[in-house]
């Protein structure tokens, strides 16, 4: 069910954190479903409501700086980095404490752990009721689009998740994830919300990831971010039957809707995912999508737009 945020039901969603269940939870970049992150059966009963495959690591949200300090230590980049993005759409993985209290199912065991403070008022206004570690992979089925208002959230889980109306998520793809291992070069883990230039600007390059989000291999897309339809890339035009073309810039022939049709790259990141779940719904047998430039933000769309396009198991998104 679909909550407005008033104090009383915040209170009401912490005491259920609290007790282990799950709610539904805005953030600036794409809904979270949320649960207590010391908890491991809240943990475990995240896995098994979103239906994933294998145990990926989540990521730890707090309030503050001091709250994510408190799970990792962050060396000078870290610092660096949470000063000129936080709060806001990046996530930093760096070494965990030993200490810290979050599930060992939520950071999968590794030695690391993926932390981020988000900007989303009621994200915050969550966090400081409850007052503990949220983790919240996208309120989504696994493999399917990432949820950006509170009804693709009931579309994904029913009415018996109570959900934190938000409105529309303002950036619209999910944030960026930047890996820092201690005295290892800063790694772009997954393209995101904030442009991989202005992470840049901060630290320097950032070499490229194999694993994390990214492909496991060279060559290797995981099926991911993906609607019922097939989805076809760099289309400079709608071809025939049964397909839709989403575009981008100046209109196209056979274009049934835009991601932006100034090609602005932030407009099109905000309205990525409900554009596909609003094609997806007339059931055509191939979405279409125009090129994107590959810069900025466009790094982000597209790296989601080639996982929608890969090959899916045979067992995913099936009818
Ligand atoms: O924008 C976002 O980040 C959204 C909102 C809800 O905050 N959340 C999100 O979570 O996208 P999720 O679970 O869908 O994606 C988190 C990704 C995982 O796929 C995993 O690859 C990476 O974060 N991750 C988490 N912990 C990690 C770690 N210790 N090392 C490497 N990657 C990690
Ligand atoms: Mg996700």
């Amino acid at each position: 069910m679909i909550l407005s945020p008033t104090p009383e039901t915040l209170r009401a969603l912490a005491a259920r954190l609290r007790a282990g269940g799950l709610v539904g939870m805005p953030t600036e970049t794409v809904y979270g479903l949320a649960a207590r992150a010391s908890d491991p059966s809240a943990v475990a009963a995240v896995f098994a409501v979103k239906g994933r495959p294998r145990f990926n690591p989540l990521i730890a949200h707090v309030a503050s700086l001091p709250a994510a300090q408190a799970l990792a230590r962050f060396d000078e980049r870290a610092q660096r980095l949470a000063a000129a993005f936080w709060p806001g759409p990046l996530t930093l993985v760096t070494p965990r404490r030993p200490e810290a209290d979050v599930a060992e199912l939520a950071s999968a065991g590794l030695a690391s752990i993926a932390v981020r403070v988000p900007a989303h008022p009621i994200a915050q206004a969550l966090l400081d009721v409850f007052g503990e570690p949220l983790v919240a992979p996208s309120a989504n089925r696994s493999g399917r689009i990432s949820p950006t208002t509170a009804a693709h959230v009931e579309e994904e889980f029913g009415h018996d998740l109570p959900i934190l109306d938000g409105g529309a998520c303002p950036a619209g793809v999910e944030s960026t994830i930047v890996g820092l291992a201690d005295g290892r070069p800063a790694v772009l883990l997954r393209p995101g919300a904030i442009a991989r230039a202005a992470i840049e600007a901060e630290i320097g390059p950032l070499e490229n990831a194999i694993g994390g989000d990214a492909p496991q291999a060279p060559g290797q897309l995981e099926s991911h971010y993906a609607p019922s339809a097939r989805v076809r890339l760099n289309a400079e035009r709608g071809d025939g039957v049964g397909e839709v073309l989403l575009g981008f810039g100046p209109a196209r022939p056979g274009e049934v809707d835009t991601l932006s049709a100034s090609g602005d790259l932030t407009e099109a990141a905000a309205r990525l995912y409900a554009a596909l779940r609003r094609l997806d719904a007339q059931k055509p047998a191939v979405i279409a999508v125009a090129p994107i430039p590959d810069f900025g933000l466009g790094e982000a769309i597209n790296d989601r737009l080639r996982r929608a396009a890969a090959p899916r198991p045979p067992s995913a998104n099936g009818t």
